[in-house]
């Protein structure tokens, strides 16, 4: 039997009938037996506030130590006004902090955008991506996914309704599924568990020398 990986699935909607909600499920649902998805809600974090970095909200640490936890993140994501909706910025930025002491370090990671518009969000995809270059986060590169026309693509249970999508979020899915057993980092078990038993802490200021 394979080993599964967890994989954090965030999505940049909170609208209850979200198509980027729609398409996430549907990933998981087509996924490979080697990626357990789960949908990892962001709806309920507070606004990032650096004051917060040595102390942060509960929902702020519980959230940072689940990304910890994950092996890798799918971000399925609608495009607001050509950038990265605030909301999934927001959990972003949370799990990044204090300087140095990111939870997004080093792990796989795969970007889709939805929208019912005709260029599939292109705009957040892009934008999304600029930050997981700086959070050092490898990202698939091929095929990418920009998802328009979602207006009309799901039917009432959810389901894609062409074959056509369908067979491109599978192959989107199994390349994400090789991405990541080819990403993966090294899991220093002693590590994860120190840093699950106490929320991360910090100043949040920058290493000397270093860009932040
Ligand atoms: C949008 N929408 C949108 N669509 C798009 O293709 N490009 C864009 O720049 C924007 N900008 C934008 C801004 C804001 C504030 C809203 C609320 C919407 C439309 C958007 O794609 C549409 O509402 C989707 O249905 C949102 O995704 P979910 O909620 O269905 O997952």
């Amino acid at each position: 039997m394979a080993t599964t990986r967890d994989v954090a699935v965030l999505v940049g909607s909170l609208r209850k009938e979200s198509f980027n909600r729609k398409m996430a499920r549907a990933l998981c649902a087509m996924a490979p037996e080697t990626l357990a998805c789960e949908i990892v809600e962001i709806g309920n974090l507070p606004l990032y506030d650096q004051d917060d970095d040595a102390n942060p909200p509960p929902a702020s640490a519980a959230f940072k130590a689940r990304i910890q936890r994950a092996a890798a993140v799918l971000f399925v994501t609608p495009e607001y006004n050509r950038s990265v909706p605030g909301v999934l910025k927001n959990a972003i930025d949370i799990a990044s902090r204090p300087y140095g002491k990111s939870a997004w370090d080093g792990k796989p990671c795969a970007v889709v955008s939805v929208s019912p518009g005709a260029i599939g969000g292109f705009g957040a995809n892009q934008h999304l991506r600029q930050s997981l270059v700086f959070l050092n986060m490898p990202v698939l590169q091929q095929p990418e996914a920009y998802v328009g026309g979602a207006g009309d693509m799901f039917d009432a249970d959810g389901r894609v309704t062409k074959e056509a999508t369908r067979a491109f979020l599978q192959k989107f899915v199994n390349a994400f599924a090789a991405w990541v057993e080819r990403n993966l980092m090294p899991l220093d078990e002693a590590a994860l568990e120190a840093l699950h038993a106490a929320p991360p802490v910090g100043d949040g200021r920058p290493a000397a020398g270093r860009p932040h």
